[in-house]
């Protein structure tokens, strides 16, 4: 098998049998294929798309192209969540030990910023020493002591998407729903959960730009994770506008801290309710909505999600102080307000382009290579349906670089869009597929 052959096979826009797509992906994982091929491939499959029988193998392939980890050794249902990607979407931070709190274990693989996107584990990096770098048998020892621990992509687990996951990054590759499927669910499956619950964004922050897109996502997830025999569970949610107020790394972990002490923006807590609710119910922990949504609460109010936070970054090497007190994050050293140039109702946020601002301040990649700022982003102070006035502020910009400052500014302020009367608030939580 050539892989020159495969590519022309699904430029020409044939669908690839497993046999080719297993040896596509372990000759890629085996560093056999280069880059530069692996990526004419993705942009084949990006225009050309994939069937349902090759997003399975391509799945499966990468599932397998590492360890299956088997957490059968810990006791109790083993759950994880996994979001497709938003911008301000910190919520596998507050949303985890929420869960871990009410006595579901937690075993979570979490991945880096993907384009415009911000990930979970830069994020938790903002803690001063911590590492999501554990070995496997660090991550089932610290589920079972402490009921929570999250990993990174580690070479033993779907390597092959940690390659490609890469690769898509920075080649344009990125909002395909077959690729998108198959590394969420390849992640998945091989680290061992037995309840997954996905969220499943949509809007103009998000990869799936169209509901019905999110929606036909969500239902391939589904399929694929209920097929390998786990119960899964996807929430669509709304992502045309940053969710909650903050956007970059050590904010988000600070707006984060903030709603596990009871005082977190009212969508991004919808959102922790929901998917905790979701997981509760598929972990066994809850047999009603309404008992979920009581447990998750409680453990807000006594201050016991806070404290299982603290425990987590403690047992990952990092600096638990800062859970209670932010001014240990990193921060930066420029703050400066943008104010509106003009007046009305904001009807509009160009969510992906917020979530570039963030990355041109340094807060994401621009290259496979490229260190993060921690420490930078944007803080909103309006959201979409609130009345501005000239010379209000919209939001505070966090900067280390004051030229990058005042680009990301621009890009913003073009972003915002004003009309006279608020747009109609549309359902922030679209649907549950299971
Ligand atoms: N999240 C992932 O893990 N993979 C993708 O391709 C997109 C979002």
């Amino acid at each position: 098998m050539r892989m020159y052959d495969l590519i022309m096979k699904k430029r020409n826009g044939a669908a690839l049998d497993a046999e080719e797509i297993d040896y596509m992906i372990r000759e890629y994982t085996a560093d056999k294929i280069p880059d530069y091929q692996m990526a004419a491939m993705m942009m084949a499959v990006y225009f050309r798309g994939m069937t349902k029988e090759e997003t399975a193998a391509l799945t499966m392939a990468m599932a397998h192209s590492g360890d299956m980890l088997d957490l059968s050794a810990v006791e109790g249902v083993k759950a994880d969540k996994h979001s497709t990607g938003g911008v301000g979407d910190k919520t596998s931070i507050a949303l985890m030990p929420m869960v871990a709190a009410c006595g579901l274990k937690i075993a979570k693989m979490s991945g880096r910023g993907l384009g415009h996107t911000g990930g979970t584990i830069d994020k938790l990096e903002s803690f001063p020493g911590f590492s999501t770098g554990i070995s496997t048998a660090q991550f089932m020892e610290q589920v079972n002591r402490i009921g929570i621990s999250i990993m990174g992509q580690t070479l033993s687990l779907a390597p092959a998407d940690k390659k490609l996951y890469a690769l898509r990054d920075v080649t344009a590759t990125v909002d395909n729903l077959s690729l998108i499927a198959s590394s969420i669910m390849s992640k998945k499956l091989a680290s061992g959960a037995d309840a997954i619950v996905l969220d499943v964004k949509t809007g103009s922050g998000a990869f799936m730009k169209k509901e019905e897109d999110a929606f036909a996502l969500a239902r391939e997830m589904v399929m694929l994770g209920n097929h390998a025999g786990r119960k899964t569970i996807a929430v669509v949610t709304d992502m045309d506008q940053p969710l909650g107020l903050a956007v970059g790394n050590a904010l988000e972990v600070k707006e984060a801290i903030e709603t596990l002490r009871g005082n977190g923006p009212e969508d991004f807590l919808t959102l922790c309710m929901t998917l905790g609710t979701q997981m509760l119910l598929a972990g066994g922990k809850a047999e009603t909505e309404a008992q979920a949504e009581a447990m998750l609460r409680k453990v807000i109010e006594d201050g016991s999600a806070l404290r299982k936070l603290a425990q987590f970054v403690e047992a990952q090497g990092g600096d638990a102080a800062a859970v209670y007190d932010t001014s240990l994050l990193p921060q930066a050293e420029i703050v400066e307000e943008v104010y509106a140039r003009e007046e009305g109702c904001l009807t509009r946020m160009v969510c992906d382009e917020i979530g570039t601002c963030a990355l041109m301040l340094g807060g994401g990649r621009e290259t496979k290579d490229s260190e993060i700022d921690l420490s930078v982003g944007i803080v909103l102070h309006k959201k979409v349906g609130d009345y501005v006035k000239k010379g209000d502020a919209l939001a505070a910009i966090y900067a280390n670089d004051a030229g990058k400052l005042a680009a990301a500014r621009e890009r913003f302020l073009k972003a915002c869009y004003f009309g006279e009367k608020a747009p109609d608030a549309g359902k922030f939580i679209k649907g549950i597929v299971r």
